[in-house]
């Protein structure tokens, strides 16, 4: 299907709502009927109609073909957040027993839920190095429910091989589940690959303007209807309205946003990698980067995050580094308009500090829609006063 086509048509039914451009907010909770049967129905099979906005809603609807679309899947579901999205998609392929095996080093609040929630209920989870990716296969236990995937990882950027990890896991009945966010569906196609869940923060690249948070699984029907019929509705962490049309409207300049951080990120990168006060670069698409073949097999480009590590001795450098900073923001997230900066060191004590550790003087750079010039020269000016 062609990208315009599904950014700027698809799902929208103009004439339904007096062929306005952009689509309604159906800011209602609640949904009428005239007729018993047709009520019945609806309790039925929720996912077959409008009944009340916890579960399907007109609006909501618009962005799941959309979405749905960009990743090549049957269909999606999309959630309040990607917190919720990955605890939804989750908690729906594992009972009581079950193992789970995971990259090391997944989001923060999915280790949370693999290391603190889920052994409440008896589910168990392996962390391994994904890089490699027998990895998986050595830690798969007969009752392996899950695989969970992060490729790209958003701190450094390590990658698994994503079909080689699906079919061997299809081979095993086993549910493969990625996070996807580095890339989103336009530079990274899971499903594709044979991922049967495929998850994306929309707070990053989709909104697009740090204004709205989202989260999105996309897989088969029947995939997305075991999980609205459980999690989606019981959890009630779908979207609202007015938040997925915020996503809609970021999804018509997506494409364009992206090509532009692609191409200044590289300019940023090439600019960082020849500084005396830098390292090195931890970037999936710069040719030193270790897994460089694959990250050039599996993805299509690499968007604007990426790692550097300042040559320091001490903490306080990286801070006065970090602190001089006039343009560049301090911010957790990425995939808005601004550029952003995150020191690994801001969670590690003076006294903890290990300069010797290369992670400890890592900052993590996001490379927004300003112009690449001004970038560089915030940055210079900050890297003169370490
Ligand atoms: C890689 C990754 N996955 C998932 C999430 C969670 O998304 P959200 O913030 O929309 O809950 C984040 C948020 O920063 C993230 O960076």
């Amino acid at each position: 299907m062609d990208l315009s086509f599904i950014l700027g048509e698809l799902g929208e039914e103009r004439e339904n709502y007096f062929n306005a451009v952009s689509p309604p907010i159906m800011q209602t909770s609640n949904f009428a009927f005239r007729k018993v049967d047709d009520l019945g129905k609806a309790f039925a099979d929720e996912m077959s109609t409008y009944l009340y906005s916890r579960g399907l809603n007109p609006t909501v609807d618009i962005l799941r073909k959309k979405l749905a679309a960009l990743d090549g899947a049957e269909d999606c579901l999309v959630f309040n957040n990607g917190a919720a999205a990955l605890f939804a998609a989750v908690l729906a392929n594992v009972k009581a027993g079950d193992h789970i095996v995971c990259v090391t080093k997944p989001y923060t609040w999915v280790q949370r839920m693999l290391d603190v929630i889920l052994p409440r209920f008896g589910v168990s989870t392996t962390y391994v190095d994904g890089t490699v990716a027998e990895n998986y296969f050595n830690a798969t236990k007969p009752d392996t429910a899950l695989y969970y995937l992060e490729s790209p990882n958003s701190w450094d950027f390590a990658l698994q091989d994503i079909s080689a990890i699906a079919a061997f896991a299809k081979s095993k009945n086993i549910t493969t589940l990625i996070d996807n966010s580095y890339c989103s569906p336009l530079y990274q196609q899971p499903v594709s690959m044979g991922i049967d869940i495929s998850m994306q923060t929309a707070t990053k690249y989709i909104g697009g303007h740090s204004d709205t948070l989202g989260g999105v699984l996309c897989g088969t029907k029947a995939m997305m209807k075991k999980i609205f019929d459980s999690e989606y509705n019981t959890i009630g962490s779908g979207i609202q309205p007015f938040n997925a049309w915020l996503l809609i409207r970021g999804l018509r300049t997506m494409r364009v946003r992206l090509e532009t951080i692609f191409r200044s990120t590289r300019e940023v990168v090439a600019f960082l990698k020849q500084h005396q006060k830098v390292e090195s670069i931890i970037f999936p698409f710069d040719k030193g980067f270790p897994q460089y073949e694959l990250a050039k097999k599996q993805m299509k480009d690499a968007g604007g995050l990426f790692t550097f590590i300042i040559k320091a001795t001490k903490r306080e450098e990286i801070v006065r580094f970090c602190e001089s900073l006039q343009h560049i923001l301090m911010a957790v997230s990425w995939g808005g308009h601004e550029s952003l900066i995150i020191p690994k060191c801001a969670g590690i004590s003076s006294g903890d500090f290990n300069p010797v550790d290369p992670m400890h003087r890592s900052v993590r750079m996001y490379v927004g829609l300003e112009e690449p010039a001004y970038l560089i020269a915030d940055l210079e000016q900050a890297l003169v006063k370490i």
